[in-house]
C-alpha cells in the first residue's frame, strides 16, 4: 500500500458504508476501527478480535468481519 492510499479504498463500495455505525454490535466496534486494524496487518478474525475486541461478544459479527479481511486482502 501506497503511503497516500487510504485503507478502505482496498474494498468494494458496498462495503465502505456505515463507516461509523457498529459492525459489531456486542461490544460496539465500529466498522472504520475494524478496518484500520485490517489495514495495521491483521489478517484473521482472532487478530481483529486481539486488537478490538469486535468478535469477542457471541461471534454473531464473524462473517462480517471475515469478509472484511478476505477483501481486504484479496483472497475474495
Ligand atoms: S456483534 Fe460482534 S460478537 Fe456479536
Amino acid at each position: 500500500m501506497t503511503s497516500n492510499e487510504k485503507p478502505i479504498e482496498k474494498l468494494p463500495e458496498i462495503l465502505t458504508r456505515d463507516l461509523n455505525a457498529n459492525l459489531c454490535v456486542c461490544n460496539e466496534v465500529i466498522k472504520i476501527d475494524i478496518i484500520n486494524a485490517i489495514a495495521n496487518g491483521a489478517m484473521s478474525i482472532e487478530e481483529v478480535r486481539r486488537q478490538t475486541y469486535a468478535t469477542d461478544g457471541n461471534g454473531c459479527c464473524k462473517h462480517d468481519v471475515g469478509r472484511l479481511i478476505e477483501c481486504y486482502w484479496g483472497k475474495v
